[in-house]
């Protein structure tokens, strides 16, 4: 294996030509080392000597690039994650939303979903909105351009840090929702009845995902430049109701794209001018 040996600058291009191609995430030369840690275990399972073989695996077999999307993602998250927006949501935007379309079930798309718990935040909030109004329903589709770490989040299945967050921020939520498995917790019923979970690559249009009256962009538009963030955006706006909400992550703005989002609150914009419950 020649994995320890310094790979040219026109291998490691074309590993960041394939992340691009296949993620739309752009990577620099400062990602290299992150990048080759997680090649390097790759090349290790398939006995590869050179990173260059690993480039024609990709090439030639078009299965592989599932893992390779894999291991180039980073998934961190958490639930409850930037705890402000989750009160707006439970404690501004639900209870505005129901009072307006009591008859209509609300759609939430968490747009880079990574291993859930993000989704399973909504369901909670909604859960619990819907036992205090019996009437409310609600659909949530959790989609990652990710197949490992989507096959994570329709599991459900928690433990570590990850649970220990929610045991320590909503103990009760905990409790209600969650029950024990192995040496972790596993969301229960409650919270999978109206969550579905979906392949998307989010530069690609929206085809058949439906309309959405909240979306949760958090935290993947950081990993694309300008243009794949406008590009983004204009995918995931055409998935989105008029009025709908797009919600952020806490490093990212739209305040440098002119489409037609308008800022509510800060990482909380409206589509379209105007438009409130
Ligand atoms: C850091 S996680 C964010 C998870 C969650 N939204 C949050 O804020 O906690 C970023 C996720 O974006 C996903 N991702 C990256 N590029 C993507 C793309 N082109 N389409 C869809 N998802 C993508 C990754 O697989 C990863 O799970």
């Amino acid at each position: 294996m020649d994995t320890d040996r310094e790979v040219d600058q026109a291998t490691r291009r074309a590993f960041f030509d394939q992340v691009r191609r296949h993620t739309g995430i752009a990577m620099s030369e400062r990602k290299w080392t992150l990048l080759e840690g997680r090649l390097r275990r790759r090349l290790r399972e398939l006995a590869l000597p050179d990173y260059r073989d690993y480039l024609q695996v990709l090439e030639a077999k078009p299965e592989e690039v599932n893992d390779f999307i894999d291991l180039v993602t980073t998934n961190e998250t958490s639930f409850f994650r930037t705890p402000r927006i989750w009160e707006y949501f439970a404690q501004q935007f639900l209870p505005r939303w129901f009072a307006a379309r009591p008859d209509m079930p609300l759609r939430v798309w968490s747009a880079a979903a990574s291993s859930g718990e993000e989704a399973y935040t909504v369901a909670m909030l909604c859960e619990e909105f819907r036992l205090a109004h019996p009437g409310f329903r609600y659909r949530i589709l959790a989609t990652d351009i990710a197949d490992g770490i989507l096959r994570k989040a329709a599991a459900a299945q928690y433990r570590g840090r990850s649970i220990e967050g929610l045991a320590q921020t909503h103990p009760e939520l905990l409790k209600k929702y969650f029950s024990a498995h192995e040496e972790g917790f596993c969301a229960g019923p409650a919270l999978r009845a109206n969550l579905t979970f979906r392949k998307h690559n989010l530069h690609q249009r929206p085809r058949d995902l439906g309309v959405f009256d909240v979306t949760l962009l958090r935290n993947v538009l950081i990993y694309f430049d300008a243009e794949g963030q406008q590009a983004v955006l204009e995918n995931v706006r055409r998935a989105m109701a008029p009025g709908g909400v797009l919600i952020v992550g806490e490093s990212e703005s739209l305040s440098r794209f002119d489409m037609g989002f308008a800022f509510e609150q800060p990482l909380i914009y409206r589509n379209g001018e105007g438009a409130r419950d």
